[in-house]
């Protein structure tokens, strides 16, 4: 295991990879983006440049860089060998085994021995990412929050197998990026998604039985509880895909009807209202 992190390997230019990557290039850390879709690379430039530009008026810890000149040191690509020669792996495809597993057995396949694959993931089971690779010991979740580069804090999740070497060289990689890591213990949802998808879940019921609409709901939220967010702009903000993936991964993993899906969420996905990112979800945008 290198203590010395030389250029890391983002999978997936969605909506956690893009701020991932933008936060990489403010600390000054050469990547490579990589994911299947020329679309969703060229759509995470333009927004890794806006970012690069405008996230310091928002968050004042982040150091200032010249965008341009940050925009060199990263590649965008559809071809995933070109992670070959990174150091350290983060992997923010979709909350779906199938997507996740696959990335897993190409990554096994083109990576050196040495090297920690951070799983960004809502909910999926750490150990089952490790035991679908060559290398379990060196598998470790890493849930950065959203959008990363306005956040100090990531939850950190220790596999059955993951080694102490891997979670130091974790720790490592998020000084970096100027992050602290809290350090848990590995079941489904850990303790951030495994809480807040009840709040979301059960606010989507209280709209869909008429009980109060979505700003209601939100602000007794902020205005009661003091909360920065509601919990309907936060599964606007996560993607309504996302979070309808997790509560489902929470259902078959505890087996307990407390996670079983509102139809309302299910719904608004089938009808691409997705939250900010396809403009509208409980709220309108852009
Ligand atoms: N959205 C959030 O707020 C949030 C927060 C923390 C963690 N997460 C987790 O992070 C992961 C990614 O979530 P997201 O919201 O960024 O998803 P997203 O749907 O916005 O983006 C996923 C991206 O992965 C790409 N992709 C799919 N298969 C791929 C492959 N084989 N190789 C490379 N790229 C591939 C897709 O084209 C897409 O651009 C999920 O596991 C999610 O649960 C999300």
């Amino acid at each position: 295991m290198t203590n010395n992190v030389q250029k890391i390997g983002v999978i997936g230019a969605g909506t956690m990879g893009t701020c991932i990557t933008a936060d990489l290039l403010f600390h000054d850390v050469p990547c490579v983006l990589v994911d299947i879709s020329e679309h969703a690379l060229v759509k995470a430039k333009a927004e890794i440049e806006k970012v690069l530009r405008f996230a310091v008026t928002i968050n004042k810890d982040l150091p200032k860089v010249n965008a341009a000149d940050a925009m060199k040191k990263v590649l965008f690509t559809t071809d995933i060998r070109e992670v070959a020669d990174c150091s350290y792996i983060i992997e923010n495809v979709p909350e779906n085994w199938e997507y996740k597993e696959s990335v897993y057995k190409q990554l096994d396949d083109i990576c050196g021995e040495e090297v920690c694959y951070a799983a960004n993931t809502s909910c999926l089971s750490i150990t089952k990412l490790g035991a679908a690779t060559k290398k379990q010991e060196q598998v470790i979740g890493v849930h950065f929050m959203n959008p990363s580069y306005l956040k100090n804090t990531v939850e950190v999740i220790k596999g059955y197998h993951t080694s102490d070497a891997c979670v130091a060289e974790t720790v490592n990689v998020l000084k970096l990026m100027n992050k602290e890591a809290i350090i848990v213990n590995d079941y489904p949802g850990f303790v951030s998604n495994r809480i807040s998808h009840l709040f979301m879940n059960e606010a989507a019921f209280v709209v869909q039985d008429g009980v109060a609409d979505a700003a209601q709901v939100d602000a007794i939220f902020k205005k009661c509880y003091g909360h920065k967010m509601g919990p309907l702009e936060t599964a606007d903000l996560i993607g309504l895909d996302t979070v309808v993936h997790s509560l489902d991964v929470l259902y078959q993993s505890y087996q307990d009807s407390k996670f079983r899906c509102c139809p309302l969420l299910r719904k608004m996905v089938d009808a691409n209202l997705l939250g900010r990112k396809t403009g509208r979800g409980f709220y309108k945008y852009g």
